[in-house]
């Protein structure tokens, strides 16, 4: 089960990721621990501050039960005495108490007493308390890592400063899609406008497909997209209309004249992913007549191409692809990145 060197670092001889990776259920459990578990996921935008806010990290896949505080940190949402969930709603409090039998903690995670336990020994020690998540903060975004192979700081290097100009963002829409498609296949396609004259007629106006261009961080790729003519779908010749930025292995931000579109893609299965829309608004007057206006429109078109690979990769006849160096660098870079993570 190894990917070990399988993407050429030269894109003009590399051939694409092996199918296996895509079909094989194998592969599918180990990218659990080698791709998730290390990597940087998403975890809350700008929502209101709360003290105590659970998530349940890639539900279904990953299945980790955690906590976030209102002080930036990430703790195990699971009670260390007999494993019952902590917090099942977000709340304000200023401890944690269990409701199994009474264990309480700081905010911070620290065990503070038990009922009924004089006697124990060795009791408390550290493995009492919560255990802590490693949490980060990108602008108003944040981040958590269960094993991460590299500090925040490091993962998102030479991207962070779009988000420290970042104007205040509301969010106004969640969205939810099924894609039967595996989530690689997914996340390939989202990193190339090679595409986007094939796909997406309406998109293809507004875009000039001369001068898109994808660039790549050590764990991160950014596209950038001009309009043609230029001023029309709200951008200009100084500010693109859109810029679609990729954090490995599934988080996307989508800046657009009218705010950030998130995507988060969830794996469910070897050919179920569910993708997250989230839709930040700063400046509700751009919505209607800017690039990713119709983003249900793209998503449609996208997914219809993205099963249609699904099947196709199912073929005995295909084994692997070929890169266009101009046009798939994204896609590239991202192979790339699941073959070293995978080893
Ligand atoms: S499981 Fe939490 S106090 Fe018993
Ligand atoms: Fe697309």
């Amino acid at each position: 089960m190894s990917l070990a060197n399988t993407v050429d670092a030269d894109i003009r001889k590399a051939n694409t990721l092996p199918v296996d990776f895509y079909l094989d259920p194998q592969f599918f459990e180990l990218s659990k621990e080698r791709i998730f578990a290390r990597s940087w996921q998403f975890a809350s935008g700008p929502e209101a501050e709360i003290d105590l806010t659970p998530l349940t990290l890639l539900p279904g896949f990953l299945d980790e039960p955690l906590l976030l505080t209102k002080h930036g940190k990430c703790l195990s949402n699971v009670c260390t005495h007999r494993g019952k969930i902590l917090v099942e709603q977000a709340c304000d409090a200023n401890l944690i108490r269990c409701g199994y039998h009474g264990r309480r903690f700081s905010l911070e995670g620290k065990f503070l007493s038990m009922p009924e336990f004089d006697g124990v020994e060795n009791f408390p020690t550290a493995a009492d308390d919560l255990r802590e998540i490693a949490a980060a903060e990108l602008g108003s975004f944040r981040f958590v890592s269960l094993e991460p192979i590299e500090s925040f700081e490091n993962y998102v290097a030479g991207v962070d400063h779009f988000f420290k100009t970042e104007a205040p963002l509301n969010l106004t829409a969640t969205r939810d899609y099924e894609v039967n498609a595996h989530w690689a296949l997914y996340c390939e396609n989202y990193l190339e406008g090679f595409h986007i004259p094939y796909v997406h007629r309406g998109l293809n106006e507004v875009v000039d497909y001369g001068t898109y261009t994808t660039e790549t961080f050590r764990y991160s790729s950014l596209q950038t997209a001009w309009s043609e003519p230029p001023a029309i779908a709200g951008g200009s010749d100084t500010d693109p209309v859109a810029r679609y930025l990729f954090i490995f292995p599934n988080t996307m931000f989508n800046f657009y004249p009218w705010g950030i579109s998130v995507n988060v893609v969830e794996p469910i299965a070897p050919a179920k992913t569910r993708v997250r829309f989230l839709t930040y608004i700063s400046d509700e007057s751009k919505l209607k007549t800017s690039a990713g206006a119709d983003l249900h429109g793209v998503e449609m078109e996208d997914e219809a191409v993205v099963e249609s690979v699904q099947k196709g990769v199912r073929s005995r006849y295909y084994l692997h692809g070929r890169y266009s160096p101009t046009r798939e660098q994204g896609t590239h870079h991202f192979h790339r990145l699941i073959a070293e993570f995978m080893g």
